[in-house]
């Protein structure tokens, strides 16, 4: 999906951004040029990379808890017996 029209940057572009270590929207902003020049992607562009950077695993996290922290899953109650 295209985030900021004026230069061409796409959510998997920003997702990209933050697996190569970018931590802070500021940053972002000077590798791509998002959000630097209408500035009607602004939030769109923010949301992107927030949820980028929730989903990247800090050093040393397993993937098993990247995916726990993620989407956290409640807690199964008692199982019901299925019926014959
Ligand atoms: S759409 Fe991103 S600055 Fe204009």
């Amino acid at each position: 999906m295209i985030v900021c029209v004026c230069h061409r940057v796409s959510d998997r572009d920003i997702e990209r951004e933050v697996r190569h270590g970018c931590t802070t929207f500021e940053d972002l902003q000077d590798e791509l040029r998002v959000a630097t020049a209408c500035g009607c992607c602004a939030e769109c562009a923010r949301d992107t990379f927030d949820a980028a950077l929730a989903c990247r695993p800090t050093v040393g996290e397993t993937l098993a808890a990247k995916v726990a922290r993620v989407i956290p899953i409640a807690p199964l109650g008692p199982v019901a017996p299925l019926a014959a």
